[in-house]
Parts: structure tokens; sequence; C-alpha cells
């Protein structure tokens, strides 16, 4: 099916194409050794908001950011002995760390649903590596398939559940390994496997030295990541679906502001989700400074990103942990 629509072969042209819509915040379908990803650029907001609203997930799950290089993985999140011990044994590979954040703007807050934590991973596909060499940043990419769909390992996969809605899928042959990565969360005392995947569990432990313990229940940390009770909670209380603004809060608007707050951050004037969606954390974030008593949220509507949104909103209102 290459050459047809927006299949393109993998070879350098290819590449070169690939390269330069990811630069200008398009979407693009790539091989990777696990599955195919849908990649965006990971510091552009509005390309990661598109992603989003292609996939169709219900919520702002965290993304995994790809890059071509150790250094470069070193740059976005912080190495402790068990990181650099993993990394020297098992990349470039099917294995994802999660570390805490130093990134500056190298993976936007909505890329990471506002965690002060990122997934790392350096793949081992060519293409994919050659992709992310050229590009020079790091790639955000969930597996390149329809949010209630099963992963994709073919280019024809990607292109059944996306059509033209994506800007190009790049046809690097079937997945070599058709399971996603292994995810490992070394931000704790105590590295904790997180998703099961490529990579054998007990090739990890024998390289840390200690098996997983078994995840104790609690909701601040639970076993099946994307599904933490609050990805971003503010210190301020957040007061949803607000009709009116009391003069001591903070206003997070949706379209024409309330009147009345003693600071206002729009998150679309235009009343565009996907605007709402770029804005979101880093919103949050600044009214959280404001000593504001509490956030006003105005009512978004639940299309387009907007279901999403008021997940993510619904969450941070639950407080911190
Ligand atoms: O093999 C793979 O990992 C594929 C290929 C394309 O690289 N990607 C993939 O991405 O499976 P995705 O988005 O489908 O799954 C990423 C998982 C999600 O369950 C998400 O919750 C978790 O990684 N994740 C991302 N950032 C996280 C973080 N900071 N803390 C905990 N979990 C995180
Ligand atoms: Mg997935």
């Amino acid at each position: 099916m290459s050459g047809q629509g927006n299949v393109r072969q993998a070879d350098t042209g290819g590449i070169a194409a690939t390269v330069e819509i990811l630069k200008r915040g398009g979407l693009a379908a790539l091989p990777t050794e696990t599955v195919y990803g849908l990649a965006a650029d990971a510091a552009n907001a509005a390309a990661v908001a598109k992603l989003y609203a292609a996939k169709g997930r219900p919520q702002f799950n965290p993304l995994i950011a790809h890059v071509a290089t150790r250094e470069a993985a070193e740059g976005l999140g912080r190495f402790n002995s068990a990181a650099f011990a993993l990394a020297e044994e098992f990349w470039p590979g099917p294995l994802t760390l999660v570390l805490n954040y130093h990134g500056g703007g190298k993976v936007c807050d909505l890329a990471r649903a506002g965690l002060d934590t990122v997934a790392v991973r350096l793949p081992r596909h060519p293409v994919m590596r050659a992709v992310l060499e050229k590009f020079g940043g790091s790639l955000v990419a969930p597996s390149a398939n329809l949010s209630c769909h099963v992963s994709a390992t073919s280019a024809e996969h990607v292109a059944e559940d996306f059509g033209s809605s994506v800007d190009i899928i790049l046809d690097g042959g079937p997945s070599q390994l058709g399971l996603e990565s292994t995810i490992v969360d070394l931000t704790g005392k105590t590295p904790r496997l997180l998703r099961e995947g490529a990579l054998d569990k007990a090739e990890i432990e024998s390289v840390l030295g200690m098996p997983f313990t078994k995840s104790q229940n609690d909701p601040a940390r639970p076993s099946s990541p994307g599904q933490l009770s609050a990805h971003y909670a503010p210190g301020t209380p957040l007061h949803l679906n607000a009709r009116s603004v009391e003069p001591d809060e903070a206003l997070l608007a949706f379209g024409v502001p309330l009147p009345g707050a003693k600071v206002t951050l729009n998150l679309s004037e235009s009343e565009d989700t996907a605007e709402a969606a770029v804005h979101l954390f880093s919103h949050l974030r600044a009214l959280d400074k404001t000593g504001a008593r509490s956030i006003a949220v105005m009512p978004i509507p639940e299309t387009g990103l907007g279901a999403a949104i008021n997940d993510r909103l619904r969450r941070a209102a639950l407080g911190r942990h």
C-alpha cells in the first residue's frame, strides 16, 4: 500500500518528508521495534493537542518522549544509578524509564499531563532513530491506534485507524516485537514496574539486583499508569462549572470571561477545545501561584478535547494526595 495517499516508504525521501512535517507541528505515524507510534514534536503543545484529538483519548494520558541519544534522555529526566544501569543494558530498546523531569520546555506540560515526571525511551528501530536524529528534539509517540483499538503493528493497521487524519504514515514493515515497551518508574525509593511489555521483567530485575515489589494499594501511585486520580492537582482548590466569580478568586475562563475575578487566564477566547488543551496545565500552574482563595473554572463542553479537559479538571479538583 506504500505510495498511496499519505503512506510513504521509509526511505531517505520518506524520512526527510516526515521530519519536515514534524518540524511544522504535524502528526506522523512511525515504525518502532515495539509497535507503530503516532509522533508529534514533544515541545509543541499545539501539535500534542492535535495528537490527543486524533487518538480520541478519553483523558490526557501522559506520553512517552522518544530520544535519539542518552545525552538527550539525560537532558529530560534525572538519572539515578538504577537509570544508568538499565539504560546501559537495555537502550536502545523496548524499555521506558519514568524519571523526575528537568527538561524545561523540551517536553511540554500537556505531553506530561502536568506531571513533574517524564517517561523516556530510546528506541532501536533504524527508521525511528533516523527520524529522531534528523529532527533534533524529542518526539512523543503513543501507540498509533485509536484509543479503543489494539496497538498497530503495520502501516496498514495505522491507515485503517487514522486514514488521512495524520499527515504521513511511514511504512517500515511489520513491527518486530509487536508489544509495547516495558515501563519502569525510577522516581520512588524502589523501582516500580508500571507496565509489563516487550522487555521481560526478569531481565530488568537481574540488572537491578532485586525483584519488583508488589504494588501496594496506593491510589496516588497505581500500578497501571495513566490511572492516577490526580495528574496535576493545584494547591489552590478548584471550583468547577463556575457561573459567577468571587473577588478573591482566580478565573480559568473559556470563551467570554465572567467578570470580577482577581486574575483571569483564558483557555480559549474562541471556545476552541484544542486551543484550551494547549493552555490547560500551564494556566492551572500560573493561577495556582496567584494566592487566590480558589480557582473558578468556567464550564467547558464535552465536545472535541473537552471531554479530556473535563476529566483532568475533575481529577485536579479532587486535590492533592
Ligand atoms: O512501545 C511503546 O512504548 C510505544 C511505542 C510507540 O514507543 N508507545 C506507547 O505509548 O505504548 P502509549 O502512550 O500507548 O503508552 C504510554 C504509557 C501510558 O500508559 C502512560 O500512562 C505511561 O506510558 N506514562 C507516560 N508518562 C508517564 C509518567 N510520567 N508516569 C507514569 N506513566 C507514564
Ligand atoms: Mg497505547
